[in-house]
């Protein structure tokens, strides 16, 4: 939510802030801003609503020299999204300016305050009350920048990533951060900001991330400074970051959403590598082994996330379950951290973030550590918050995922589940050794099997024409195969804007039957499993009621081909490794659908990827 991105150095600043934005608008992109101090010490502020190609469009006349500069690409939390709510914010005297991410809760009494003493206010953002307020600070009390930031930073409630520029100081950018992420990276007498590392890496591969009430004073040319609000001196361990930038690039596919569903197969075989061994016999979760006892002993799994990794979560449960025997329960973390939970030290509570940023899922890992939890981490984002405060984790390790709706990642969270389930399993012994080398095997054949099922992508794509037309979807399926309905409808729902539920089947008949008409696509997940019978009955009472059934089955169904519109089939493989399969073609649906619509895939209306506000 929002990127920020700054540089200092010898380099011109502002294609290095452009392209640093361009990488961090899977963030926000209803508009964008930057400040440079330009070569003859004035500080140009350049705004713009919409995307970073309208800030470079408006940018393209004025003056863009300077060695210093700061950017931001915006997600509205205050105010709509226009130029004058963009960031960099000025201050009142236009000395200063400021980028944000994150809320300042407390902003409403700062600013009575600050209007009280004669403060005019261009715009209706709470950031804009930080920078006038550090000015005002400044200015009463006679201090330098990093004292006054210091101070204003002490009467803040809410969570900031911010970095400020000081017309007078034109040599330093003062950045500093709390429950939003912030990365400085080290060149050759050259500083980077941003809020991830994808911006920097093209640079430079060292890295600090800073912690929470970290302030970092960056001099072109000097050592990296971190301090705390009360200015004590803060150790920092530099870090190296291995960012393959073509991970950046679309690589020739259209959309970074087709390339990412592309690169499942060879995401699933990086996130099982080193985990399952050559012979494909047995799988080890090193976190796992390292904190066996504890583990072992849970009473209890809480698993909480949000939006996709929220579905993830659900089939996490059944593995965990009926693998290792542990009840383990499944919450919203924005939820969770309201609701004053029943948990304490007997429970392992599983944070699942693709970015480790989520604010909520962090204030649920934090409320729950407070408590006595031991908390285990599963995330893709290598060095996000999450993995910076979990006791241990996983990294799911399928790379960059840009695309804002999640795909790859989501994949890759099921793969980890199974992978932990099948280590606590044996461990525990609560699996037939048979059984597990089975399932361990057909784990090691999924990327092949996930390759097969993208074969169908032209017949997907041809499909999608027809459903075009649709205004709400339904998507079914039972076990293992709900939560996949349920994250094969939020895919149409996000990038196509398609009404789209996910129900489980059986709960059809008690309410979203009655929406069922010859115009209402039902998509069902009828692979053969235990339940295979059941959901055919329930596709029959769909076509009894003209509904469009497009079902998806296992290769060789002759049973359900003959009553439903379209199969689309599929390998054959344990249920229990069924939604690894079943999920790509909707995701392939949802993708063409949008299309079709001509929507805009990888960036959504109103979406960000990395939810850093609750
Ligand atoms: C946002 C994204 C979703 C994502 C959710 C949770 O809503 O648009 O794609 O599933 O956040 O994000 P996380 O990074 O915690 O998995």
């Amino acid at each position: 939510m929002c990127g920020i991105v700054g540089y200092i150095g010898q380099r011109k600043a502002y294609p290095i802030l452009i392209k640093g934005l361009k990488r961090l608008e899977y963030r926000g992109y209803d508009s964008a801003g930057v400040a440079l101090i330009s070569d003859n010490r004035q500080l140009n502020v350049y705004k713009a609503k919409g995307k970073v190609s309208e800030l470079e469009a408006f940018a393209a006349q004025k003056d863009i020299s300077g060695h210093i500069g700061i950017a931001h690409t915006r997600w509205a939390t205050h105010g709509e999204p226009c130029s004058v709510n963009a960031h960099p914010h000025y201050s009142s005297s236009e000395r200063l300016a400021l980028i944000h991410n994150g809320i300042i809760e407390n902003y409403a009494v700062l600013k009575d305050k600050l209007q009280a003493k004669g403060y005019v206010f261009r715009s209706s953002t709470d950031t804009e009350v930080l920078v006038q307020l550090i000015e005002y600070i400044q200015d009463t009390h006679h201090i330098d920048l990093l004292t006054a930031v210091q101070l204003a930073l002490q009467e803040v409630i809410g969570a900031y990533a911010i970095a400020v520029l000081d017309k007078d100081h034109p040599e330093e950018i003062i950045a500093a951060r709390k429950s939003s992420p912030l990365v400085v990276g080290i060149g050759e007498g050259e500083f980077f900001l941003a809020s991830d590392a994808t911006p920097i890496v093209e640079y430079t591969d060292k890295v600090v991330y800073l912690e929470d009430e970290e302030i970092a004073v960056i001099r072109q040319g000097g050592k990296l400074k971190v301090v705390n609000l009360a200015n004590a001196e803060c150790s920092h361990e530099v870090k190296t970051v291995a960012l393959n930038l073509g991970q950046l690039e679309k690589g020739g596919y259209p959309h970074f959403m087709l390339k990412e569903i592309f690169e499942q197969p060879d995401c699933i075989r990086d996130c099982m590598r080193g985990r399952i061994n050559r012979e494909g016999t047995n799988v080890t979760l090193s976190a796992v082994m390292d904190h066996k006892e504890r583990l072992l002993a849970a009473k209890r799994f809480v698993i909480v996330a949000c939006g996709t990794s929220w579905h993830a979560a659900l089939i996490g449960k059944h593995l965990i379950e009926s693998f290792c025997r542990i009840p383990v329960e499944v919450e919203y973390a924005s939820e969770f951290r309201y609701r004053d939970p029943v948990i304490d030290c007997n429970d392992v509570v599983i944070a699942l973030s693709q970015s480790g940023e989520t604010a909520d899922t962090l204030a649920a890992v934090e409320l729950a550590k407070s408590r006595g939890a031991f908390i285990y981490g599963i995330c893709n984002a290598i060095g996000s918050s999450i993995p910076r405060t979990t006791h241990t984790g996983s990294y799911i390790h399928v790379g960059p995922e840009i695309g804002v709706a999640s795909t790859k990642a989501f994949t890759g969270q099921v793969t980890v589940l199974a992978m932990l389930a099948l280590t606590l399993a044996r461990e525990k012994q609560t699996m037939d050794k048979k059984q597990y080398l089975a399932i361990v095997k057909e784990l090691g054949r999924i990327p092949d099997k996930m390759k097969e099922v993208l074969n169908l992508n032209d017949r997907i794509a041809k499909l999608s024409k027809i459903f075009t037309y649709a205004h709400n979807f339904i998507y079914l399926g039972r076990g293992y195969s709900y939560p996949v309905a349920l994250e094969g409808a939020l895919k149409l729902k996000e990038i196509s804007y398609i009404h789209a539920e996910g129900y489980p089947a059986a709960e059809m008949k008690h309410g979203p039957i009655a929406l069922v008409d010859a115009e209402m696509p039902v998509v069902v997940i009828a692979t053969q499993n235990g339940l295979y019978e059941k959901v055919l009955s329930n596709i029959q009472e769909i076509k009894a009621r003209q509904g469009k059934v497009i079902v998806l089955v296992t290769k060789g169904d002759t049973v359900i081909s003959q009553i439903a519109d379209t199969c689309i089939e599929l390998p054959e493989t344990m249920e229990c490794l069924d939604p690894l399969l079943t999920t790509v073609p909707l995701q392939l649906l949802a993708y063409h659908i949008a299309v079709c619509k001509g929507m805009d895939v990888d960036q959504p209306r109103n979406l960000a990827k990395s939810v850093t506000v609750e």
